[in-house]
């Protein structure tokens, strides 16, 4: 494995460990399962980071469900804190009159949810709802309803299980702190 691939120890603290996170999704699936069960289910990927963590929460749902996926970004390194986001790859499926479940890895300012939301309400789901592996209260800019939550952490900067920085470290199976160099 090249050293790209593998942070070095002092660069990385592990924080919620594959055990931890298979123990956590296992629960989210069972409450989602039964909150869902009846109802028209649409998981949203938001990509690229929330996949691992959707694939391993998808197999924990034990009720039928449509997959679709959407990619955002930002419009400048600069927009990031204005909340100037686009859609840069759209829903393929129709969610008017679905309940939609929009799954992120990590809900920070909130800023990129704030957006998406805004956005998908205008196609009249039923409803709209988010969950979410990670979530930073400290950081929050603007206040989004988290409604399915795996953990809260600090205002620390984390990669793993589809977290990156700067695109790498998202297949680590736990999640650490990272010090950006
Ligand atoms: P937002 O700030 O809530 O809009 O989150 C925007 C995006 O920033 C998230 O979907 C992640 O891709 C990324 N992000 C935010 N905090 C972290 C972190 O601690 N580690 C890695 N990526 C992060
Ligand atoms: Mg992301």
């Amino acid at each position: 494995m090249s050293d790209k691939m593998t942070p070095s120890a002092d660069q990385l603290k592990i924080i919620l460990t594959q055990e931890e996170i298979e123990l956590k999704i296992a629960e989210m699936g069972k409450v989602i399962s039964n909150d869902y069960a009846g109802k028209e289910l649409v998981l949203v990927g938001v990509l690229r980071g929330s996949v691992y963590f959707l694939v391993d929460l998808t197999r924990k749902i034990h009720i039928p469900f449509s997959l679709d996926f959407i990619s955002i970004s930002h419009y400048s390194e600069q927009s990031e804190t204005a909340g100037v986001v686009r859609i840069t790859k759209d829903l393929d499926l129709s969610i008017s009159g679905k309940h939609v479940l929009i799954i992120e890895d990590i809900v920070d300012t909130g800023l990129s949810l704030g957006y998406l939301l805004r956005n998908l309400k205008t196609r009249n789901p039923a409803d709209l709802k988010i969950c979410t592996l990670v979530n930073v209260e400290a950081r929050r800019i603007v206040e989004v309803p988290v409604e399915y939550k795996g953990f809260d952490l600090p205002n620390i900067f984390v990669v793993g299980y589809g977290l990156d920085y700067k695109e790498k470290y998202r297949n680590l199976q736990f999640i650490a702190e990272f010090n950006r160099p």
